[in-house]
């Protein structure tokens, strides 16, 4: 399973980047207003500067909201660098526009996807990520993780390409559970990725281990 982390940090990025299991990055309009990045410039320079720090897989939202000016947006975060993967709203226009930008040759990650439904339009579509989010569902008092296990039979019955990338990944069961269902993809923010490091019995057995190595080697 792939490890992206879900941020616009610079700090965070290169921590998890650092960490040497990083796959790639998610940002949303709502994590670059976050980091106070604004305006299209900084934004494009803000993309950059994420590409700069990881190996692929840097997932770049456009704003626009109707065909023309979502494939013109596309073409515009795609050219900032190869690693950039256009994110396009799951709505009809963003449907046709991973179309074309798939035509393209560009990667999309197709984003606020609720149902399996929408999932299979994406994947029909060309997009080579679907992006569920987890969290937001189980807000709703729906199982998240149940949407991950619809999508990923889908996707295997039919042979279709694209990755399931879980989001709106709240805490380390939900990426431990993506991973048992099969998702081929998880963006957490870094808290998660850390989390899976802690286990007490290990920080007891290391505190051990080296009390018993000092006193033989006084
Ligand atoms: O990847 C999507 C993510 O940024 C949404 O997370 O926690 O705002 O639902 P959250």
């Amino acid at each position: 399973m792939k490890f992206f982390i879900d941020t616009a940090n610079l700090d965070e990025i290169r921590e998890a980047y650092d960490l040497g299991v990083l796959d790639g990055v998610t940002t949303n309009p709502s994590l670059m207003a976050k980091e106070g990045i604004t305006g299209e410039e900084n934004i494009l320079k803000h993309y950059k500067d994420i590409c700069d720090i990881v190996d692929d897989n840097v997932s770049a939202e456009v704003i626009a909201t109707d065909y023309a000016n979502m494939i013109v947006e596309g073409e515009r975060l795609a050219a900032i660098d190869d690693k950039i993967v256009v994110k396009i709203p799951m709505i009809k226009d963003g449907v046709k526009a991973i179309k074309y930008l798939t035509g393209k040759g560009i990667r999309t990650n197709c984003t606020l996807i609720f149902s399996a439904g929408q999932a299979l339009l994406a994947a029909k579509a060309g997009a080579s990520y679907v992006s569920p989010f987890i969290g937001r569902l189980d807000d709703v008092s729906t199982d998240g993780l149940e949407l991950i296990e619809q999508i990923v039979h889908i996707f295997q019955t039919y042979g279709y390409g694209t990755e399931v990338l879980a989001a709106s990944i709240r805490h380390t069961m939900h990426l431990i559970k993506c991973a048992e269902i099969g998702a081929d993809v998880a963006t957490c923010p870094l808290k998660v990725i850390t989390g899976l490091l802690n286990h007490p019995l290990t920080d007891i057995g290391l505190e051990k281990f080296l009390a018993d190595y000092a006193k033989g080697n006084k």
